[in-house]
């Protein structure tokens, strides 16, 4: 399986700490947060990886990452992504790369306790389709958020006024190679982005997505808020931890 980092976007909640910067260089506790999602995906065993970024000041992500050498890696792709246009025109920029190979794609903003490497084992193993991770939130009209009965995903809506559960939709997500074609289909939504909340719910009606419940905890890292706590949650006790 092939890693997806995306990492591009203005990172304008943040502002004025993303008008000299890019938000993924910003520091989490003790590194720059684009450091967790590279090892997320590299203590889950995968170490192919395409960092998509954009914006201002994409240049340091190389000075900073290089070829990856500090993550065990040999080497590292890079793209740039134009523009703000959304998730799932940033995760476009990968057709090349992904080469018809499964991937997994996390948000360059995304933070957990725990390490993903079943959750890669399971995807390895499933035949066809897309699976999501979903955790419990105390405030998920943030989030896309996941319907759920009987085992299955009915629905995702991004950001809704009035959820219809406390079950957020992580920023991890593992698609095989249909994902493509349905990007290629995607309208902007009325925020004028392409919402992979919209290729997921394509899945959903293709009847081909799968998910798991997180286990730790998990935060994204694109609000002052969300920031403030993703440092405090690593500063006691660290990320991408191996289970016991
Ligand atoms: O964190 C999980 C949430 O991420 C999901 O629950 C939502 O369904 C999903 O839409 C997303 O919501 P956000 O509003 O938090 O996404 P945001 O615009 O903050 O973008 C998250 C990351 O995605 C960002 O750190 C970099 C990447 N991104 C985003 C945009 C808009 C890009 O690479 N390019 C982009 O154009």
């Amino acid at each position: 399986m092939k890693g997806v980092i995306l990492a591009g976007g203005l990172g304008s909640r943040l502002n004025p700490l993303t008008s000299i910067t890019n938000k993924h260089l910003l520091p989490v506790y003790d590194k720059p947060m684009i450091y967790y999602p590279i090892e997320a995906l590299v203590r889950a065993g995968i170490d192919d990886i395409l960092l998509v970024t954009g914006g201002n000041n994409a240049g340091d992500f190389l000075r900073l990452l290089g070829n990856g050498a500090e993550f065990g890696l040999k080497h590292l792709n890079y793209t740039y992504q134009h523009g703000e246009g959304g998730i799932a025109d940033a995760l476009g920029l990968a057709e090349h790369f992904a080469d018809d190979k499964k991937l997994c794609v996390i948000l360059g903003d995304n933070i957990l306790e725990r390490n993903i490497i079943q959750a890669v084992s399971d995807f390895e193993k499933q035949e066809e389709g897309a699976k999501i991770l979903l955790k419990e939130v105390h405030d998920p009209e943030r989030f896309g958020v996941a319907e759920i009965s009987e085992g299955k995903v009915l629905s995702i809506e991004e950001k809704p006024k009035k959820p219809k559960s406390n079950l957020a939709v992580i920023g991890i997500y593992f698609y095989d190679r249909q994902v493509f074609e349905l990007i290629h289909g995607l309208e902007p939504s009325a925020r004028g982005e392409l919402e992979i909340t919209d290729v997921n719910n394509m899945y959903i009606e293709r009847g081909q997505m799968t998910y798991e419940v997180l286990k730790g905890w998990w935060t994204d890292a694109g609000t002052f808020e969300s920031l403030h706590r993703a440092s405090n949650l690593v500063a006691e006790g660290g990320a991408n931890k191996v289970d016991a």
